[in-house]
């Protein structure tokens, strides 16, 4: 069972490396490289985003992804305190665990509405499942509804505020269960489940879409890198794809790097889950869009992209109300491995700050987390003229629901890297830092220059270049 990560300081932690990689790839795998990658990469011009996003995981993403998880084993902590210790230890201001606090915000603002989409997709489950009954195992999913019919699903399911709410607080009670387990009692068991699960029918799904669809197509689409599409704006929603995807920014990685033994390379294992995750989110646009593309439609339309379109193609496919289900199941197994990382977060924080038991932190997180989910759902319809951020123009015309995307994406995600980055880059003591990162030689030299200089300053520039349009 429980496993002190180190010191025997009889604190829950990850039974092995493999059990930290699998949850920490788990955290990073989800929603945002299923739903949301394919989707920005759509509407921001495809390969020219695509291209920068690779640049911006490499150069920006990976030394922070370091970064973190480097503050919380040497903390030993929740995200606040081990910021803290290390700034203490280094003789600086306690008041960095700031930049901490900023992060377990976020991660609570993306956990309302990430459970709102998890809820969808168990919506969908539930769609599928009933409808293999009826379409049969060989033939197109939803045989008995017309094209409109199924592309109507989605925009209904939205409007209904009730149906998303019910839904949402199921995706909150199934995160709940795991987080209230403890990390290697719950946590790490839905990765070390769910992960090679989710591995395995997401290569079975693309080698199935790679010879019905349009792979070729896909290919072009991809990767061609037409630079005049590179703005300002494409080049933040990349950094914020980036930092969202690898689940950085928001004290995830802290978190998760506090359970880690001393015994595991941070540098080594860091890379993997880089990889994995950039890989993921790489053929998911392989797996999506060649389906989307061969059944002549739209690759646009942003998260209509999976829970209209995708529907909708699986209707001409053989197999396709199994592979629908297999589909969205596989969905749902990112999701939640993912939705477990980010409710980790507060938990482990308010544990930590009240002294409280773990069972309780929990349940009183996913209640908040899931009244302002049912807010966001709402939002969608029945409050739709309410912009609470409005004034800012990237805002302009959000709902909660899309404002807490933004924001987290495009702010307290860019905002929580720098202060990362300037921390451990500037204040923490050098030595400290260097006995937790596992690099030495010229990779050293490296890491220190992109955590030191062209990290905060391709950040800041990217920000002033995506906030003023
Ligand atoms: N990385 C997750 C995804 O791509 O869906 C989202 C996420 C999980 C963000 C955990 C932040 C986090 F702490």
């Amino acid at each position: 069972m429980a496993v002190a990560p180190s010191g025997g300081t009889g604190r829950d932690g990850w039974s092995s490396r493999t059990a930290f990689i699998l949850a920490a790839i788990g955290s990073a795998v989800g929603l945002g490289n299923l739903v949301r990658f394919p989707a920005e990469a759509a509407s921001n011009g495809g390969g020219a985003f695509v291209l920068f996003y690779i640049f911006c995981i490499v150069l920006i993403g990976l030394p922070v992804l370091l970064s973190e998880t480097l503050i919380g084993r040497h903390g030993q902590s929740s995200a606040t305190q081990s910021v803290r210790r290390l700034a203490v230890e280094s003789r600086a201001s306690p008041y960095w665990e700031g930049l901490a606090g900023l992060g377990v915000l976020a991660a609570f603002m993306i956990l309302a509405f990430y459970c709102v989409i998890g809820g969808w997709v168990l919506y969908y489950i539930g769609l599928f499942f009933l409808d293999l009954f009826q379409s049969g195992v060989t033939g197109g999913a939803l045989q008995g509804l017309s094209a409109e019919q199924i592309e109507a699903i989605f925009p209904a399911l939205q409007a209904d505020g009730f149906t998303m709410s019910g839904f949402d607080i199921a995706f909150v009670a199934i995160t709940l269960y795991f987080v209230a387990r403890g990390v290697s009692g719950g946590i790490e068991v839905v990765a070390i489940w769910l992960m090679p699960a989710f591995f395995a029918l997401l290569l079975l799904i693309t080698i199935y879409g790679a010879f019905g669809g349009a792979f070729t197509d896909t290919l072009g689409y991809l990767f061609t890198f037409d630079f005049s599409k590179l703005t300002g704006e494409v080049m933040l929603a990349a950094v914020g794809q980036a930092f969202f995807s690898l689940s950085l920014g928001v004290a995830g990685m802290i978190t998760y790097g506090s359970y880690v033994g001393r015994d595991v390379n941070l540098a080594g294992t860091s890379a993997i889950i880089a990889f994995a995750d950039t890989s993921v989110a790489l053929v998911a646009g392989l797996c999506i869009f060649p389906i989307v593309i061969a059944a002549g439609l739209s690759t646009e339309g942003g998260l209509g992209l999976m829970f209209a379109t995708l529907p909708h193609a699986f209707q001409s496919m053989p197999f396709g109300s199994v592979i629908g289900l297999a589909f969205f199941i596989m969905v749902g197994f990112a999701a939640l491995t993912s939705s477990v990382a980010l409710m980790e977060v507060p938990t482990s924080w308010a544990m930590e700050k009240f002294k409280t038991s773990r069972a309780l932190t929990a349940i009183t997180v996913a209640t908040l987390a899931g009244l302002l989910g049912v807010a966001s759902a709402y939002s969608l319809n029945t409050m739709s003229g309410f912009h609470p951020l409005g004034f800012i123009p990237l805002f302009e015309g959000e709902g909660v629901f899309s404002a807490l995307d933004s924001v987290t994406a495009k702010l307290f995600m860019p905002v929580g890297a720098l202060l990362v980055c300037i921390f451990v880059g500037w204040i923490a003591d050098p030595k400290l830092v260097d006995s937790e990162n596992g690099l030495d030689g010229a990779l050293h030299k490296f890491w220190r220059f992109l955590v030191r200089y062209l990290c905060p300053a391709a950040l800041l520039a990217i920000m002033v270049a995506g906030l003023s349009g």
